[in-house]
Protein backbone atom coordinates (compact mmCIF):
# COMPACT_ATOMS: atom_id res chain seq x y z
CA UNK A 1 0.00 0.00 0.00
CA UNK A 2 1.05 3.22 -0.78
CA UNK A 3 1.87 5.68 2.03
CA UNK A 4 -1.25 8.00 1.67
CA UNK A 5 -3.46 4.78 1.98
CA UNK A 6 -1.67 3.94 4.80
CA UNK A 7 -2.49 7.42 6.46
CA UNK A 8 -5.71 7.80 5.15
CA UNK A 9 -6.43 3.72 6.54
CA UNK A 10 -5.16 4.90 9.98
CA UNK A 11 -7.26 8.48 10.10
CA UNK A 12 -10.26 7.45 8.77
CA UNK A 13 -10.87 5.62 11.88
CA UNK A 14 -10.03 7.81 14.39
CA UNK A 15 -12.18 10.45 12.62
CA UNK A 16 -15.11 8.10 12.22
CA UNK A 17 -14.66 7.72 16.05
CA UNK A 18 -14.52 11.51 16.75
CA UNK A 19 -17.71 12.00 14.28
CA UNK A 20 -20.00 8.47 14.69
CA UNK A 21 -19.93 8.10 10.87
CA UNK A 22 -17.28 7.39 8.14
CA UNK A 23 -15.26 10.54 6.98
CA UNK A 24 -13.31 10.45 4.26
CA UNK A 25 -10.17 12.05 6.02
CA UNK A 26 -8.71 13.63 3.11
CA UNK A 27 -5.32 13.61 3.04
CA UNK A 28 -2.93 15.75 0.86
CA UNK A 29 0.82 16.23 0.04
CA UNK A 30 1.83 19.00 1.92
CA UNK A 31 4.36 21.79 1.46
CA UNK A 32 4.61 22.17 5.51
CA UNK A 33 4.83 18.56 6.55
CA UNK A 34 4.49 15.32 4.44
CA UNK A 35 0.84 15.07 3.83
CA UNK A 36 -2.36 16.61 5.74
CA UNK A 37 -5.29 15.73 6.62
CA UNK A 38 -8.24 18.63 6.17
CA UNK A 39 -11.50 16.95 6.83
CA UNK A 40 -11.62 18.48 9.79
CA UNK A 41 -12.69 21.60 8.47
CA UNK A 42 -15.79 20.31 6.47
CA UNK A 43 -16.61 18.39 9.39
CA UNK A 44 -16.77 21.32 11.54
CA UNK A 45 -20.11 22.89 9.96
CA UNK A 46 -21.57 19.19 10.47
CA UNK A 47 -20.85 18.72 14.20
CA UNK A 48 -21.11 22.29 15.11
CA UNK A 49 -17.48 22.35 16.37
CA UNK A 50 -14.36 24.12 15.76
CA UNK A 51 -11.97 22.56 13.68
CA UNK A 52 -9.03 22.97 15.56
CA UNK A 53 -10.79 21.13 18.32
CA UNK A 54 -11.67 18.41 16.20
CA UNK A 55 -8.46 17.92 14.58
CA UNK A 56 -6.89 17.74 18.40
CA UNK A 57 -9.15 15.31 19.30
CA UNK A 58 -8.40 12.82 16.15
CA UNK A 59 -4.22 13.55 16.77
CA UNK A 60 -4.90 12.17 20.06
CA UNK A 61 -6.89 9.08 19.22
CA UNK A 62 -4.68 8.57 15.88
CA UNK A 63 -2.32 6.00 16.47
CA UNK A 64 -0.45 7.02 14.36
CA UNK A 65 3.14 6.58 16.37
CA UNK A 66 4.73 3.30 13.84
CA UNK A 67 3.83 5.53 11.12
CA UNK A 68 4.89 8.92 11.60
CA UNK A 69 7.48 11.10 13.64
CA UNK A 70 5.23 14.25 14.65
CA UNK A 71 1.42 14.61 14.09
CA UNK A 72 -0.04 18.27 14.78
CA UNK A 73 -2.58 20.61 14.19
CA UNK A 74 -1.78 23.48 12.04
CA UNK A 75 -3.46 26.40 10.73
CA UNK A 76 -7.45 26.54 10.71
CA UNK A 77 -7.48 22.60 11.68
CA UNK A 78 -5.49 20.95 9.47
CA UNK A 79 -3.47 17.48 10.91
CA UNK A 80 0.02 17.79 9.50
CA UNK A 81 1.74 14.58 9.04
CA UNK A 82 5.31 14.14 8.94
CA UNK A 83 6.00 10.44 7.72
CA UNK A 84 8.61 9.05 10.11
CA UNK A 85 12.23 7.95 8.32
CA UNK A 86 12.57 4.67 8.91
CA UNK A 87 9.26 3.92 8.04
CA UNK A 88 10.51 5.79 4.37
CA UNK A 89 13.28 3.44 4.52
CA UNK A 90 11.53 0.30 4.55
CA UNK A 91 8.74 1.28 1.58
CA UNK A 92 11.63 2.84 -0.76
CA UNK A 93 13.67 -0.76 0.19
CA UNK A 94 10.91 -2.84 -0.79
CA UNK A 95 9.83 -0.69 -3.81
CA UNK A 96 13.43 -1.39 -5.12
CA UNK A 97 13.08 -5.01 -4.64
CA UNK A 98 9.74 -4.91 -6.80
CA UNK A 99 11.06 -5.18 -10.09
CA UNK A 100 7.33 -3.85 -10.81
CA UNK A 101 8.84 -0.40 -8.69
CA UNK A 102 5.70 -0.99 -6.18
CA UNK A 103 2.82 -0.41 -9.35
CA UNK A 104 0.64 -3.89 -8.73
CA UNK A 105 -1.43 -5.34 -12.21
CA UNK A 106 -4.44 -4.15 -11.73
CA UNK A 107 -7.29 -7.26 -10.34
CA UNK A 108 -9.75 -6.70 -12.55
CA UNK A 109 -8.02 -6.48 -16.22
CA UNK A 110 -10.29 -5.15 -18.66
CA UNK A 111 -10.64 -5.05 -22.45
CA UNK A 112 -9.67 -1.70 -23.56
CA UNK A 113 -10.08 -0.93 -27.26
CA UNK A 114 -7.51 2.62 -28.08
CA UNK A 115 -8.83 4.09 -31.05
CA UNK A 116 -5.72 6.69 -32.14
CA UNK A 117 -3.60 8.32 -34.87
CA UNK A 118 -6.26 7.39 -37.89
CA UNK A 119 -4.93 9.43 -40.20
CA UNK A 120 -6.35 9.40 -44.11
CA UNK A 121 -5.45 7.66 -46.57
CA UNK A 122 -3.57 9.63 -49.87
CA UNK A 123 -3.41 12.69 -47.67
CA UNK A 124 -0.54 13.64 -45.75
CA UNK A 125 -0.33 12.94 -41.48
CA UNK A 126 -1.05 16.03 -39.87
CA UNK A 127 0.51 17.32 -36.67
CA UNK A 128 -3.06 17.16 -35.24
CA UNK A 129 -2.95 12.81 -35.90
CA UNK A 130 0.50 13.25 -34.03
CA UNK A 131 -0.81 14.54 -31.48
CA UNK A 132 -3.41 11.56 -31.10
CA UNK A 133 -0.16 9.19 -32.62
CA UNK A 134 1.49 10.27 -29.21
CA UNK A 135 -1.66 10.55 -26.79
CA UNK A 136 -2.75 7.39 -27.79
CA UNK A 137 0.94 5.14 -27.82
CA UNK A 138 1.17 6.15 -23.88
CA UNK A 139 -2.30 5.11 -23.21
CA UNK A 140 -1.69 1.63 -24.82
CA UNK A 141 1.42 1.46 -23.11
CA UNK A 142 0.50 2.13 -19.92
CA UNK A 143 -2.95 0.51 -19.66
CA UNK A 144 -0.75 -2.35 -21.11
CA UNK A 145 1.64 -2.40 -18.18
CA UNK A 146 -1.60 -2.19 -15.46
CA UNK A 147 -2.58 -5.53 -17.29
CA UNK A 148 -5.38 -4.58 -19.15
CA UNK A 149 -5.84 -6.14 -22.74
CA UNK A 150 -5.13 -2.93 -25.16
CA UNK A 151 -6.23 -3.11 -28.47
CA UNK A 152 -5.03 -1.03 -30.91
CA UNK A 153 -7.02 0.50 -33.12
CA UNK A 154 -5.83 2.39 -35.81
CA UNK A 155 -9.38 3.84 -37.67
CA UNK A 156 -7.87 4.64 -40.66
CA UNK A 157 -9.98 6.88 -43.09
CA UNK A 158 -10.11 4.38 -46.08
CA UNK A 159 -13.61 4.77 -47.20
CA UNK A 160 -15.76 7.49 -48.81
CA UNK A 161 -16.75 9.47 -51.67
CA UNK A 162 -13.48 11.24 -52.14
CA UNK A 163 -12.12 7.79 -53.04
CA UNK A 164 -14.30 8.06 -56.20
CA UNK A 165 -12.07 11.56 -57.30
CA UNK A 166 -8.61 9.84 -56.19
CA UNK A 167 -9.22 6.44 -57.98
CA UNK A 168 -10.60 8.44 -61.00
CA UNK A 169 -7.28 10.18 -60.40
CA UNK A 170 -4.69 7.22 -60.59
CA UNK A 171 -6.91 5.77 -63.27
CA UNK A 172 -5.93 9.12 -65.80
CA UNK A 173 -2.28 9.10 -64.45
CA UNK A 174 -1.72 5.32 -64.88
CA UNK A 175 -0.75 2.89 -61.89
CA UNK A 176 3.55 3.21 -62.61
CA UNK A 177 3.07 7.03 -62.44
CA UNK A 178 0.99 7.58 -59.84
CA UNK A 179 3.11 4.71 -57.65
CA UNK A 180 5.51 7.11 -57.90
CA UNK A 181 3.63 10.23 -57.21
CA UNK A 182 2.11 8.38 -53.77
CA UNK A 183 5.73 7.90 -52.72
CA UNK A 184 6.51 8.98 -50.01
CA UNK A 185 5.96 12.62 -48.77
CA UNK A 186 3.86 13.56 -52.01
CA UNK A 187 0.64 12.21 -50.84
CA UNK A 188 -0.51 15.76 -50.42
CA UNK A 189 0.06 16.85 -54.08
CA UNK A 190 -1.59 13.86 -55.38
CA UNK A 191 -4.87 14.89 -53.54
CA UNK A 192 -4.85 18.35 -54.37
CA UNK A 193 -4.45 17.02 -58.22
CA UNK A 194 -7.50 15.30 -57.99
CA UNK A 195 -9.23 17.79 -56.54
CA UNK A 196 -8.40 20.44 -58.74
CA UNK A 197 -9.70 18.50 -61.43
CA UNK A 198 -12.81 17.66 -59.64
CA UNK A 199 -13.26 21.11 -59.01
CA UNK A 200 -12.64 22.02 -62.92
CA UNK A 201 -13.59 19.23 -65.05
CA UNK A 202 -17.43 18.26 -65.46
CA UNK A 203 -16.27 15.13 -66.96
CA UNK A 204 -13.78 14.21 -64.30
CA UNK A 205 -16.85 14.63 -61.39
CA UNK A 206 -18.56 11.82 -63.54
CA UNK A 207 -16.04 9.70 -63.63
CA UNK A 208 -15.39 9.95 -60.18
CA UNK A 209 -18.82 9.53 -59.24
CA UNK A 210 -19.04 6.47 -61.00
CA UNK A 211 -16.18 5.44 -59.15
CA UNK A 212 -17.77 5.45 -56.10
CA UNK A 213 -21.15 3.48 -57.19
CA UNK A 214 -18.27 0.99 -58.32
CA UNK A 215 -16.68 0.65 -55.48
CA UNK A 216 -19.67 0.32 -53.05
CA UNK A 217 -20.67 -2.48 -55.81
CA UNK A 218 -17.90 -4.26 -55.44
CA UNK A 219 -16.09 -4.03 -58.72
CA UNK A 220 -12.85 -5.72 -58.72
CA UNK A 221 -11.31 -2.89 -60.94
CA UNK A 222 -11.93 -0.27 -58.53
CA UNK A 223 -11.17 -2.49 -55.64
CA UNK A 224 -8.21 -3.45 -57.06
CA UNK A 225 -7.31 0.35 -57.75
CA UNK A 226 -8.24 1.46 -54.36
CA UNK A 227 -5.99 -1.21 -52.42
CA UNK A 228 -3.07 -0.03 -54.44
CA UNK A 229 -4.22 3.98 -52.94
CA UNK A 230 -4.73 2.21 -49.33
CA UNK A 231 -1.50 0.19 -49.31
CA UNK A 232 0.93 3.35 -50.66
CA UNK A 233 -0.35 5.10 -47.91
CA UNK A 234 0.00 2.57 -44.84
CA UNK A 235 3.53 2.26 -45.86
CA UNK A 236 4.20 5.57 -45.75
CA UNK A 237 1.79 6.16 -42.20
CA UNK A 238 4.41 2.73 -41.01
CA UNK A 239 7.28 4.69 -42.06
CA UNK A 240 6.46 7.71 -39.72
CA UNK A 241 5.92 5.24 -37.21
CA UNK A 242 8.90 3.41 -37.12
CA UNK A 243 10.07 6.81 -36.87
CA UNK A 244 8.63 7.95 -34.02
CA UNK A 245 8.93 4.61 -32.12
CA UNK A 246 5.61 4.11 -31.63
CA UNK A 247 3.92 0.33 -31.02
CA UNK A 248 1.31 0.28 -33.94
CA UNK A 249 2.08 -1.85 -37.01
CA UNK A 250 0.49 -3.02 -40.56
CA UNK A 251 -2.01 -5.34 -37.96
CA UNK A 252 -3.45 -2.39 -36.10
CA UNK A 253 -4.86 -0.71 -38.97
CA UNK A 254 -8.43 -1.00 -38.84
CA UNK A 255 -10.10 1.19 -41.13
CA UNK A 256 -13.51 2.62 -41.91
CA UNK A 257 -13.77 -0.04 -44.49
CA UNK A 258 -13.68 -3.14 -42.28
CA UNK A 259 -17.14 -1.46 -41.19
CA UNK A 260 -18.82 -1.29 -44.84
CA UNK A 261 -20.90 -4.19 -44.78
CA UNK A 262 -21.78 -3.82 -41.03
CA UNK A 263 -23.48 0.12 -42.01
CA UNK A 264 -26.75 -1.77 -43.79
CA UNK A 265 -27.34 -4.15 -40.49
CA UNK A 266 -26.80 -1.30 -38.08
CA UNK A 267 -28.94 1.12 -39.88
CA UNK A 268 -31.74 -1.24 -39.75
CA UNK A 269 -31.00 -2.27 -36.01
CA UNK A 270 -31.68 1.38 -35.24
CA UNK A 271 -34.66 1.64 -37.38
CA UNK A 272 -36.27 -1.00 -35.53
CA UNK A 273 -35.67 0.47 -32.53
CA UNK A 274 -37.31 3.45 -33.74
CA UNK A 275 -34.25 5.90 -33.53
CA UNK A 276 -34.51 6.97 -37.08
CA UNK A 277 -35.72 10.38 -38.35
CA UNK A 278 -36.28 10.64 -42.09
CA UNK A 279 -35.17 14.38 -42.33
CA UNK A 280 -34.99 15.22 -46.22
CA UNK A 281 -34.46 12.27 -47.34
CA UNK A 282 -31.66 11.52 -44.79
CA UNK A 283 -31.95 9.17 -41.45
CA UNK A 284 -30.82 11.06 -38.93
CA UNK A 285 -30.87 10.27 -35.51
CA UNK A 286 -31.99 12.96 -32.75
CA UNK A 287 -30.09 12.09 -28.84
CA UNK A 288 -31.35 14.36 -26.37
CA UNK A 289 -29.12 16.95 -25.02
CA UNK A 290 -27.70 18.65 -28.13
CA UNK A 291 -29.41 21.63 -28.99
CA UNK A 292 -28.07 23.73 -32.01
CA UNK A 293 -27.69 27.51 -32.20
CA UNK A 294 -31.48 27.75 -32.97
CA UNK A 295 -32.75 25.44 -30.04
CA UNK A 296 -33.58 22.94 -32.27
CA UNK A 297 -31.69 19.10 -31.62
CA UNK A 298 -28.88 18.79 -33.73
CA UNK A 299 -28.94 15.47 -36.33
CA UNK A 300 -26.49 12.39 -36.27
CA UNK A 301 -26.13 11.91 -39.86
CA UNK A 302 -26.54 8.42 -40.38
CA UNK A 303 -27.25 7.23 -43.97
CA UNK A 304 -27.11 10.45 -45.98
CA UNK A 305 -29.79 11.58 -48.64
CA UNK A 306 -27.74 10.08 -51.30
CA UNK A 307 -28.13 6.32 -49.77
CA UNK A 308 -24.52 6.68 -48.65
CA UNK A 309 -23.49 6.11 -45.19
CA UNK A 310 -20.49 8.70 -43.60
CA UNK A 311 -18.51 9.17 -40.52
CA UNK A 312 -20.98 8.58 -37.91
CA UNK A 313 -22.38 5.69 -39.29
CA UNK A 314 -19.18 3.98 -39.42
CA UNK A 315 -18.44 5.01 -35.61
CA UNK A 316 -21.58 3.52 -34.62
CA UNK A 317 -21.01 0.03 -36.22
CA UNK A 318 -17.31 0.17 -35.15
CA UNK A 319 -18.61 0.82 -31.43
CA UNK A 320 -21.13 -1.89 -31.87
CA UNK A 321 -18.00 -4.02 -33.44
CA UNK A 322 -16.05 -2.71 -30.27
CA UNK A 323 -18.11 -3.90 -27.47
CA UNK A 324 -20.42 -6.87 -29.41
CA UNK A 325 -17.53 -8.36 -30.96
CA UNK A 326 -14.30 -7.28 -29.15
CA UNK A 327 -16.09 -7.78 -26.07
CA UNK A 328 -14.50 -4.23 -24.74
CA UNK A 329 -15.70 -2.67 -21.61
CA UNK A 330 -13.60 1.04 -22.10
CA UNK A 331 -13.37 2.73 -25.25
CA UNK A 332 -10.88 5.52 -25.55
CA UNK A 333 -11.26 7.89 -28.72
CA UNK A 334 -8.04 9.82 -28.79
CA UNK A 335 -9.11 13.01 -31.14
CA UNK A 336 -8.93 16.44 -31.35
CA UNK A 337 -11.33 18.41 -28.92
CA UNK A 338 -13.43 19.82 -32.37
CA UNK A 339 -14.71 16.50 -32.49
CA UNK A 340 -15.78 16.21 -28.99
CA UNK A 341 -19.90 16.58 -30.13
CA UNK A 342 -19.65 13.81 -32.89
CA UNK A 343 -18.48 11.49 -29.99
CA UNK A 344 -20.71 12.76 -27.53
CA UNK A 345 -23.59 11.86 -29.68
CA UNK A 346 -22.13 8.83 -31.51
CA UNK A 347 -22.12 7.20 -27.62
CA UNK A 348 -25.42 8.61 -26.99
CA UNK A 349 -27.25 6.75 -29.79
CA UNK A 350 -25.36 3.49 -28.80
CA UNK A 351 -26.82 3.94 -25.34
CA UNK A 352 -30.26 4.51 -26.62
CA UNK A 353 -29.40 1.15 -29.13
CA UNK A 354 -28.07 -0.50 -26.15
CA UNK A 355 -24.55 -1.18 -27.65
CA UNK A 356 -22.88 0.64 -24.75
CA UNK A 357 -23.56 -0.36 -21.65
CA UNK A 358 -22.20 -0.84 -18.09
CA UNK A 359 -19.72 -2.05 -17.21
CA UNK A 360 -18.36 -0.65 -20.87
CA UNK A 361 -17.91 3.49 -21.39
CA UNK A 362 -16.58 5.31 -23.73
CA UNK A 363 -14.57 8.22 -23.21
CA UNK A 364 -13.15 10.75 -25.49
CA UNK A 365 -9.41 11.63 -25.56
CA UNK A 366 -9.28 14.73 -26.41
CA UNK A 367 -6.45 17.21 -26.87
CA UNK A 368 -5.48 20.80 -28.11
CA UNK A 369 -3.91 22.07 -31.01
CA UNK A 370 -0.55 22.43 -31.84
CA UNK A 371 0.75 26.06 -32.35
CA UNK A 372 3.44 27.49 -34.23
CA UNK A 373 5.72 30.38 -32.97
CA UNK A 374 3.23 33.08 -34.38
CA UNK A 375 0.58 31.39 -31.61
CA UNK A 376 -1.56 30.08 -34.94
CA UNK A 377 -2.01 26.30 -35.81
CA UNK A 378 0.97 25.17 -36.77
CA UNK A 379 1.73 25.86 -40.80
CA UNK A 380 4.55 25.10 -42.88
CA UNK A 381 6.32 28.41 -44.58
CA UNK A 382 3.75 27.89 -47.21
CA UNK A 383 0.63 27.97 -45.04
CA UNK A 384 0.13 23.98 -46.03
CA UNK A 385 0.08 21.23 -43.10
CA UNK A 386 3.47 20.59 -41.59
CA UNK A 387 4.88 17.26 -43.15
CA UNK A 388 5.55 14.87 -40.16
CA UNK A 389 8.52 13.09 -42.00
CA UNK A 390 10.03 16.63 -42.09
CA UNK A 391 9.30 17.89 -38.30
CA UNK A 392 10.36 14.54 -37.06
CA UNK A 393 13.62 15.17 -39.32
CA UNK A 394 14.61 17.98 -38.29
CA UNK A 395 14.14 16.97 -34.28
CA UNK A 396 16.49 14.27 -34.99
CA UNK A 397 19.24 16.62 -36.83
CA UNK A 398 18.72 18.77 -33.94
CA UNK A 399 19.39 16.48 -31.05
CA UNK A 400 21.91 14.54 -32.75
CA UNK A 401 23.51 18.12 -33.16
CA UNK A 402 23.18 18.76 -29.32
CA UNK A 403 24.67 15.20 -28.82
CA UNK A 404 27.58 15.39 -30.49
CA UNK A 405 28.79 18.99 -29.12
CA UNK A 406 28.12 18.14 -25.31
CA UNK A 407 29.67 14.53 -25.76
CA UNK A 408 32.56 14.74 -28.53
CA UNK A 409 33.41 11.42 -26.87
CA UNK A 410 30.59 9.09 -28.47
CA UNK A 411 31.23 7.58 -31.56
CA UNK A 412 29.09 7.61 -34.44
CA UNK A 413 26.49 5.37 -33.98
CA UNK A 414 25.85 5.98 -30.20
CA UNK A 415 25.89 9.80 -31.15
CA UNK A 416 23.26 8.39 -34.02
CA UNK A 417 21.26 6.74 -31.53
CA UNK A 418 21.46 9.20 -28.25
CA UNK A 419 20.10 11.79 -31.15
CA UNK A 420 17.17 9.68 -32.22
CA UNK A 421 16.22 9.25 -28.66
CA UNK A 422 16.47 12.82 -27.42
CA UNK A 423 15.17 14.07 -30.61
CA UNK A 424 11.72 11.72 -30.89
CA UNK A 425 11.81 11.93 -27.51
CA UNK A 426 11.62 15.82 -27.01
CA UNK A 427 8.60 15.77 -29.75
CA UNK A 428 6.86 13.10 -27.45
CA UNK A 429 7.58 14.75 -24.16
CA UNK A 430 6.63 18.43 -24.93
CA UNK A 431 3.16 17.14 -26.15
CA UNK A 432 2.62 14.79 -23.21
CA UNK A 433 3.84 17.27 -20.38
CA UNK A 434 1.02 19.92 -21.05
CA UNK A 435 -2.12 18.93 -19.94
CA UNK A 436 -3.54 17.71 -22.99
CA UNK A 437 -6.89 19.58 -23.15
CA UNK A 438 -4.35 22.82 -23.71
CA UNK A 439 -2.89 24.08 -27.18
CA UNK A 440 0.82 24.23 -26.98
CA UNK A 441 3.25 26.13 -28.85
CA UNK A 442 5.91 24.12 -30.79
CA UNK A 443 9.14 25.41 -30.01
CA UNK A 444 12.59 23.89 -30.53
CA UNK A 445 14.69 25.56 -28.03
CA UNK A 446 12.41 25.12 -25.33
CA UNK A 447 11.92 21.19 -26.05
CA UNK A 448 15.41 20.25 -26.70
CA UNK A 449 16.69 22.40 -23.13
CA UNK A 450 18.82 20.22 -21.17
CA UNK A 451 17.31 22.19 -18.04
CA UNK A 452 13.78 22.94 -17.31
CA UNK A 453 10.68 20.01 -17.24
CA UNK A 454 12.39 18.55 -20.68
CA UNK A 455 12.91 15.08 -22.05
CA UNK A 456 16.41 16.16 -22.65
CA UNK A 457 16.24 17.12 -18.79
CA UNK A 458 14.86 13.64 -17.66
CA UNK A 459 16.89 11.26 -20.14
CA UNK A 460 20.34 13.53 -18.50
CA UNK A 461 19.53 12.69 -15.16
CA UNK A 462 18.69 9.00 -15.85
CA UNK A 463 22.24 8.84 -18.17
CA UNK A 464 23.91 10.70 -15.70
CA UNK A 465 22.66 7.97 -12.78
CA UNK A 466 23.68 4.88 -15.28
CA UNK A 467 27.17 6.78 -15.48
CA UNK A 468 27.53 6.69 -11.50
CA UNK A 469 27.54 2.40 -11.46
CA UNK A 470 30.06 2.98 -14.84
CA UNK A 471 32.40 4.51 -12.37
CA UNK A 472 31.90 2.26 -9.66
CA UNK A 473 32.25 -0.66 -11.73
CA UNK A 474 29.20 -2.60 -10.56
CA UNK A 475 25.66 -2.81 -10.26
CA UNK A 476 23.26 -1.53 -7.57
CA UNK A 477 23.47 -3.34 -4.20
CA UNK A 478 20.40 -5.97 -3.92
CA UNK A 479 18.86 -6.84 -0.48
CA UNK A 480 20.33 -3.50 1.02
CA UNK A 481 18.36 -1.35 3.59
CA UNK A 482 17.87 2.08 2.78
CA UNK A 483 18.35 4.76 5.37
CA UNK A 484 16.97 7.97 4.88
CA UNK A 485 18.86 10.57 7.07
CA UNK A 486 19.69 13.66 4.85
CA UNK A 487 16.56 16.10 4.36
CA UNK A 488 17.15 15.91 0.31
CA UNK A 489 17.81 12.38 0.43
CA UNK A 490 14.18 11.97 2.39
CA UNK A 491 12.97 14.15 -0.44
CA UNK A 492 13.84 12.02 -2.94
CA UNK A 493 12.40 8.88 -1.23
CA UNK A 494 8.83 10.69 -0.74
CA UNK A 495 8.92 11.76 -4.53
CA UNK A 496 9.96 8.11 -5.67
CA UNK A 497 7.13 7.08 -3.28
CA UNK A 498 4.84 8.79 -5.27
CA UNK A 499 5.35 7.00 -8.60
CA UNK A 500 2.23 3.88 -8.08
CA UNK A 501 -0.01 6.41 -7.10
CA UNK A 502 0.67 8.86 -10.07
CA UNK A 503 0.40 6.04 -12.48
CA UNK A 504 -2.84 4.90 -11.10
CA UNK A 505 -4.03 8.38 -11.79
CA UNK A 506 -3.60 8.17 -15.07
CA UNK A 507 -4.73 4.92 -15.27
CA UNK A 508 -7.95 6.71 -14.64
CA UNK A 509 -7.66 10.17 -16.32
CA UNK A 510 -4.97 9.74 -18.98
CA UNK A 511 -3.57 12.91 -18.03
CA UNK A 512 -0.28 12.17 -18.91
CA UNK A 513 1.32 15.10 -17.76
CA UNK A 514 1.23 14.02 -14.28
CA UNK A 515 2.90 11.22 -15.20
CA UNK A 516 5.83 13.79 -16.57
CA UNK A 517 5.17 16.10 -13.85
CA UNK A 518 5.99 13.07 -11.24
CA UNK A 519 9.34 12.56 -13.38
CA UNK A 520 10.24 15.64 -13.70
CA UNK A 521 10.09 15.92 -9.71
CA UNK A 522 12.25 12.61 -9.16
CA UNK A 523 14.96 13.99 -11.82
CA UNK A 524 14.99 17.29 -9.29
CA UNK A 525 14.94 15.76 -6.00
CA UNK A 526 17.47 13.72 -7.28
CA UNK A 527 19.50 16.88 -8.10
CA UNK A 528 19.24 17.82 -4.85
CA UNK A 529 20.34 14.99 -3.31
CA UNK A 530 23.22 14.24 -5.71
CA UNK A 531 24.40 18.14 -4.85
CA UNK A 532 24.10 17.32 -1.10
CA UNK A 533 24.82 14.05 -0.67
CA UNK A 534 27.97 11.70 -1.18
CA UNK A 535 27.68 8.86 -2.85
CA UNK A 536 30.76 6.66 -4.04
CA UNK A 537 32.79 9.00 -1.07
CA UNK A 538 30.09 8.15 1.88
CA UNK A 539 31.01 5.19 4.25
CA UNK A 540 30.14 1.94 2.89
CA UNK A 541 26.48 1.31 4.84
CA UNK A 542 25.57 4.79 3.86
CA UNK A 543 26.94 4.28 0.29
CA UNK A 544 25.16 0.99 -0.13
CA UNK A 545 21.85 2.81 0.63
CA UNK A 546 22.44 5.87 -1.77
CA UNK A 547 23.28 3.58 -4.79
CA UNK A 548 20.09 1.89 -4.22
CA UNK A 549 18.29 4.84 -3.98
CA UNK A 550 20.34 6.30 -7.33
CA UNK A 551 19.53 2.60 -8.88
CA UNK A 552 15.47 2.94 -7.95
CA UNK A 553 15.77 6.76 -9.37
CA UNK A 554 17.26 5.41 -12.61
CA UNK A 555 14.54 2.79 -13.02
CA UNK A 556 11.66 5.21 -12.03
CA UNK A 557 12.71 7.33 -14.88
CA UNK A 558 13.54 4.79 -17.07
CA UNK A 559 9.71 2.66 -17.05
CA UNK A 560 8.58 6.84 -16.53
CA UNK A 561 9.74 7.44 -19.90
CA UNK A 562 8.96 3.79 -21.53
CA UNK A 563 5.52 4.44 -20.34
CA UNK A 564 5.30 7.57 -21.94
CA UNK A 565 7.24 5.86 -25.11
CA UNK A 566 10.51 7.49 -24.87
CA UNK A 567 13.70 5.99 -25.02
CA UNK A 568 16.34 6.51 -22.23
CA UNK A 569 19.58 6.22 -23.17
CA UNK A 570 22.44 4.85 -21.06
CA UNK A 571 24.98 7.46 -21.90
CA UNK A 572 24.41 11.22 -23.73
N1 LIG B 1 -9.65 10.11 -39.68
C1 LIG B 1 -10.21 11.07 -38.75
C2 LIG B 1 -9.56 12.43 -38.94
O1 LIG B 1 -8.51 12.53 -39.53
C3 LIG B 1 -10.02 10.66 -37.31
C4 LIG B 1 -10.74 9.41 -36.90
C5 LIG B 1 -10.84 9.29 -35.42
N2 LIG B 1 -11.45 8.07 -34.98
C6 LIG B 1 -12.76 7.77 -35.08
N3 LIG B 1 -13.20 6.64 -34.63
N4 LIG B 1 -13.63 8.61 -35.64
O2 LIG B 1 -10.10 13.41 -38.45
Amino acid sequence: MDLESLLTDRLARSFAAVAGGPVDPVVRRSRHADFQAEAALSLARRLGRPPREIAAEVVERAALADLCSSVTVSGPGFVNLTVADDLLGTLVSRMAADPRLGVPTVTAPETVVVDYSAPNVAKEMHVGHLRSTIIGDATARLLEWLGHRVVRANHLGDWGTPFGMLIAHLADLGESTAASKLSIGDLDSFYKGARAKFDADEAFRRRARERVVALQGGDEPTLRLWRLLVAESESYFLAVYDRLDVLLTRADFVGESHYNDMLGPVTDELDRLGLLVESGDAACAFPAGFPGRDGEPVPLIVRKRDGGYGYAATDLAALRYRTGELGATRLLYVVGLPQRQHFEMVYAVARQAGWLRPPARAEHVGFGLVLGPDGRKLASRAGDSVKLVELLDEAVARATALARQKNPGLGPAAVAEVGRAIGIGAVKYADLSVDRSRDYVFDWDRMLALSGNTAPYLQYAHARIRSIFRRAGRAAPEGVPVLVGEPAERALARELLDFGAVVGAVDRTLEFHRLAGHLYAVAVAFSGFFEHCPVLRAEPTVRESRLVLCDLTARVLRQGLHLLGIAAPDRM
